[in-house]
């Protein structure tokens, strides 16, 4: 490959209204370090400060209601302190350059009474409890079996999202990702698994799909299409999840999208094992920018990008433990092995203390140690 050929990554691209300076995509990460009232803390700033030499972050999800929440100490973008603290991360990314996207989630069942707000049942589209169980803060707790929401309620979770899009431009975002992937509440309603509903948001694929595009055309109402972004995957197991056909449900998903025209379809999909990857046939049917995550090195993100496999691409676990990422590409710098155990929870330990390079008189990075 020419030289010219391999740095497409660290090249500018057009994202809806933005020119992002390369392609390279923090992707979102749930990190459950969020402090008081569910709020951003200061060493949430500095974790996305230090990565701004992406071209966009992504952020980790975030509730934009309080029945959204399913996890310990992730944030939200309901209350004022919520927003206040979110618009010193996105002032800390915007001073260094980058753009960023918040994610929006709600989780759906995969939550508990003990989460919820006065104790509620997590609601979903199916009164289906995943087996096992999760963590509540207080230890492990089998899951519940979920409210099925009622069909009156549907446009309650719609006007959710469209409320955290408001409150996502209050803070100063960029835009929006509407979380419709791993298993969360649009993606229960996406994937006929956990959807056994017999109305009109369950059977047939075009059913199973509106509450997530209804999303998407609220949240595009609010924000304006091109700064929005919609996230999918479709042949993650985790929490449980099934499709009998992933190829026809999301492929409807992405060709459905287009008569909304969000800036982007990101998608999230391991490589390996024997199925066929879907990603292909979505980045096709998708007429807007496509973005691909899911173990990509430097080189399979040159690759994806040289054959037009994608015109971005998100990398996660790498970016948790070289915040400057794109810099190390540039060099060619080694990476730093991410510590998994500080993943999720705990202090600032894994979170913001991994060493940037340390920058030459010529501008080129030493990389740390
Ligand atoms: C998790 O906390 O395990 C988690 C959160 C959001 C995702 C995936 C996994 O999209």
């Amino acid at each position: 490959m020419s030289v010219a050929a391999s740095r497409r990554l660290l090249s500018p691209v057009r994202l809806g209204p933005y020119e992002l300076r390369n392609r390279v995509v923090m992707a979102p990460m749930t990190r459950n370090r969020a402090g008081a009232g569910r709020a951003p803390t200061s060493a949430a700033v500095q974790y996305y400060e230090q990565r701004a030499s992406a071209g966009l972050i992504v952020t980790e999800a975030t509730h934009a209601v309080p029945a959204g929440v399913g996890y310990p100490n992730t944030p939200g973008i309901h209350t004022p302190e919520q927003i206040a603290a979110w618009r010193r991360v996105t002032e800390a990314v915007h001073a260094r350059g980058a753009r960023i996207f918040l994610q929006i989630w709600h989780t759906g069942r995969i939550s508990h009474p003990s989460l919820q707000p006065d104790g509620a049942l997590p609601v979903a589209p199916s009164p289906i409890a995943p087996p096992g169980q999760l963590y509540t803060g207080q230890g492990m707790a089998p899951f519940v079996t979920p409210r099925a929401l009622e069909l009156d309620e549907l446009p309650g979770i719609v006007e959710g999202f469209a409320e955290g899009a408001r409150h996502a431009l209050a803070a100063g975002f960029d835009g929006v990702e509407i979380h419709g992937a791993n298993g969360y509440l649009l993606d229960q309603f996406l994937r006929d698994g956990s959807n056994h509903r017999t109305d009109a948001y369950g059977g047939p694929v075009e059913r199973r799909a509106r509450l997530l595009l209804e999303v998407t055309e609220a949240v595009a109402g609010v924000l304006g299409a091109g700064r929005v972004g919609v996230r999918v995957s479709p042949r993650n197991p985790y929490n449980s999840m099934h499709d009998s056909n992933p190829a026809a449900t999301f492929g409807y998903v992405a060709r459905a999208l287009n008569a909304i025209g969000p800036a982007y379809l990101h998608v999230t999909e391991t490589r390996g094992g024997e199925e066929r990857l879907v990603s292909p046939a979505l980045r096709d049917a998708f007429d807007g920018t496509f973005i691909a995550n899911g173990g990509y090195t430097q080189a399979l993100a040159e690759s994806a990008l040289a054959t037009e496999a994608a015109d971005l691409v998100a990398f996660g676990v790498p970016f948790i433990s070289n915040p400057d990422l794109p810099e190390r590409f540039a060099v060619g710098a080694p990476l730093a092995p991410a510590d998994r155990a500080t993943f999720y929870g705990g202090d600032e330990r894994g979170y913001v203390d991994y060493p940037r390079g340390v920058e030459r008189q010529d501008g080129t990075l030493e990389p740390a140690a």
